[in-house]
C-alpha cells in the first residue's frame, strides 16, 4: 500500500461514456488516479472494465467524456501516441508475439522509446551497431529484473503460462511507462503463482515508480494490493473507496461480492 491521494491526479476520467450501438458499456464514469497508488477496478463480467482500459489506451475512442493524462487531454489520441506518453497495459488474453523470442518481445517494446533515425543508420553503420548492442544489453538487463534472462532465446509461445504473464508485464514496462494497466493478471493462476504475482506487482511499482490500475476478479489480490477501488456495474460507477469500505458496501456485496453463483467468473474471496 502506498501514497495517500494528496497530489494532483496523474490521470482523470470525466463523464466517460462508450456506446456500442445501443449498449452503453461505460456511462458517465468519473475516475481519478493518484501518482504512486494501486487502484483496483472490479465488477461483474461485462461491467465495462476492459472497455475502460481500451478507452484509456486509445484502442477504442470514447463516445463522450474527457480523459486527461498528466494534464494533457488524450481523449482522442490513438494507441501509439498514448503509449509514447507513458501508459502501458497488459491484456486479459495474453497477447505476446508467440513466435518471437522472449528477448525480441522486449526489444520491440523498447523501440517505442528508442527509434533509430534511418538516415543516421545509413550514414553511420558503426554507431548503429553499437546502439543495437546497447539495446540488446538493456533488454537482457530488463529481463533479468523479471527473472527471465535465462529464457531470453526461447520462443514466447513455449513458456509456461505464469511465465508468459510475467513476460507480458516485463514487455509493457520496457516502454518506460508511468502508468501501468493490468487486465486480470492473475486469471488462470494457482494460489502460489498469484502470491508471486502479488509480490512482483509491489516490486515493479517501487522499482519503476509506477501508478497501477488493477482489474481483477481475485478479491484477495485486489484487497491486499489496492489503495483505492472503483466498482463498476453495468458501465456505471457503483462505489469507490478503500478496500475496507468496499468490502462492507451493501450494494457492492449484492451486485458482485456476494452473488458468486450468478456470475460466469466468480470473484475469488
Ligand atoms: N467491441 C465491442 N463491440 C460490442 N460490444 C462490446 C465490445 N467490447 C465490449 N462490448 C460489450 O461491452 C460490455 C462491457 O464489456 P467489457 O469487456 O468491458 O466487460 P468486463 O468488465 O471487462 O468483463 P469481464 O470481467 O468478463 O472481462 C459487454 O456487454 C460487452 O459485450
Ligand atoms: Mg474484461
Amino acid at each position: 500500500m502506498n501514497a495517500s491521494p494528496i497530489s494532483a491526479p496523474i490521470l482523470s476520467v470525466s463523464q466517460l461514456t462508450k456506446a456500442f450501438r445501443g449498449l452503453k458499456a461505460l456511462q458517465d464514469v468519473n475516475l481519478n488516479l493518484f501518482p504512486g497508488t494501486i487502484h483496483g477496478v472490479i465488477g461483474p463480467n461485462g461491467a465495462g472494465k476492459t472497455t475502460l482500459f481500451n478507452c484509456l489506451t486509445g484502442q477504442i475512442l470514447p463516445t463522450d467524456g474527457v480523459i486527461t493524462f498528466k494534464g494533457q487531454d488524450i481523449t482522442h489520441l490513438r494507441a501509439p501516441a498514448i503509449a509514447k506518453l507513458g501508459i502501458a497495459r497488459t491484456f486479459q488474453n495474453i497477447r505476446l508475439f508467440g513466435t518471437m523470442t522472449v528477448l525480441d518481445n522486449v526489444r520491440v517494446a523498447q523501440q517505442l522509446r528508442t527509434r533509430f533515425n534511418l538516415v543516421e543508420v545509413i550514414a553511420n553503420v558503426g554507431t548503429f551497431r553499437s546502439k543495437e548492442k546497447a539495446l540488446t544489453e538493456a533488454a537482457l538487463a530488463h529481463l533479468d529484473t523479471f527473472g527471465l534472462a535465462a529464457e531470453a532465446n526461447r520462443l514466447a509461445i513455449n513458456l509456461p503460462y505464469g511465465t508468459q504473464r510475467r513476460l507480458e508485464i516485463a514487455r509493457a514496462l520496457a516502454t518506460g511507462p508511468s502508468l501501468l494497466l493490468l487486465d486480470e493478471p492473475a486469471a488462470g493462476m494457482n494460489a502460489s503463482e498469484t502470491d508471486a504475482l502479488h509480490q512482483m506487482i509491489l516490486d515493479v511499482q517501487k522499482r519503476f515508480a509506477l501508478t497501477i490500475v488493477l482489474v481483477e476478479h481475485d478479491m484477495r489480490l485486489v484487497m491486499g494490493l489496492c489503495d483505492q477501488i472503483t466498482v463498476l456495474s453495468y458501465g456505471k460507477v457503483l462505489a469507490e473507496g478503500r478496500p475496507d469500505d468496499i468490502r462492507q458496501n451493501q450494494q457492492v456485496i449484492e451486485s458482485y461480492l456476494g452473488v458468486s453463483k450468478k456470475r460466469k467468473t466468480p470473484a475469488k474471496v
